[in-house]
């Protein structure tokens, strides 16, 4: 027994020393203030604990949204998370980067609620001067409105990539070489909201948001950013840790990572745009080097 338990320490031990390659430090939180604004909808976002925690509500009047001071040409941003608990169908809460212009740059967390004790779905896309049509949904493995897990987008002049926690969930690398556009010369900022999408979010539009159980509370804190200002060249970028733009370990994920990637995508993966052959009867070539195919 005491020799299993030793084992199981030593895995457990090792597994979190691989987490650490390739991942930027862990994020420091900072108050919302320091990063972010409201953007509307202002007396549905209530500030916690000095600010250092925020809450959106959404009711069948509105919802609401947040998003960064500054614009960012690559970084490392992160969102701490607790989903709309309970019968959450209907609703999406959504963390992504935009570039908001007519050929934008995107970089896309959604995720769709659903009836209580029914499963979230996390939707991530990118989208490149102007297109996305890169869908990907995964199951998560746990219950995302529990407890706080964090988000993550590392993206820099080599990838870009989602993580779940620690573990990458899906990776978008660099395939200029190969005719796909990749986001390196439009800032992004950063948004946060809560909405309902019951037209098409929950089972394709078939569950209806139900209004009786409103409002819908999603809770959010971490507020991390270690992003390059817009203004800024990426090699005199400021961060709080390793250099995330150029160093080595970010460049690719490591043997580790990929095989929690493919993890996911082995255990928990809904639908992938990578192996759509109906929609896409050439495989994307950015798929053939995310080893998505
Ligand atoms: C909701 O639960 C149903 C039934 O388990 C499932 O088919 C669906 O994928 C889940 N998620 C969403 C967002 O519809």
């Amino acid at each position: 027994m005491a020799s299993a338990l030793w084992a199981l320490s030593l895995i457990l031990a090792s597994l979190s020393s691989a987490a650490l390659a390739g991942v930027p430090r862990r994020p420091v939180d900072v108050p919302f203030g320091r990063n972010y604004y409201p953007t509307w909808a202002f007396d549905h976002i209530k500030y916690l604990n000095g600010g250092s925690e925020v809450q959106l509500y959404l009711d069948k009047y509105t919802g609401t949204g947040f998003q960064s001071k500054g614009s960012y040409l690559f970084g490392h941003f992160s969102m701490y998370i607790k989903m709309v608990p309970g019968d959450s169908a209907g609703t999406v809460t959504a963390f992504y980067l935009s570039s908001l212009n007519s050929e934008h740059d995107e970089i896309d967390f959604e995720f769709l609620g659903n009836r209580t004790g029914q499963p979230y779905i996390l939707q991530t896309n990118v989208f490149t001067g102007g297109k996305g049509n890169r869908e990907q949904r995964i199951y998560l493995w746990f219950d995302p409105s529990k407890e706080y897990h964090r988000y993550s987008v590392l993206w820099n002049m080599y990838q870009i990539v989602f993580y779940v926690d620690d573990v990458p969930i899906r990776v978008f690398k660099n395939s200029n070489d190969l005719g796909v556009k990749y986001p390196f010369n439009q800032p992004m900022k950063i948004y946060n909201s809560l909405w309902n999408a019951d037209d098409w979010a929950t089972r394709g539009g078939l569950e209806k948001t139900d209004w009786s159980k409103a409002p819908f509370i999603a809770t959010y804190r971490g507020f991390h950013i270690d992003g390059c200002e817009a203004s800024v060249e990426a090699k005199f970028c400021a961060t709080q840790g390793k250099r995330w733009w150029d160093q080595a370990e970010f460049r690719d994920l490591d043997a580790a990572q990929w095989q929690r990637l493919r993890w996911v995508r082995s255990k928990y993966t809904i639908y992938n745009y990578c192996t759509d052959r109906k929609r896409y009867p050439q495989v994307p070539p950015e798929c053939a080097r995310d080893r998505d195919i």
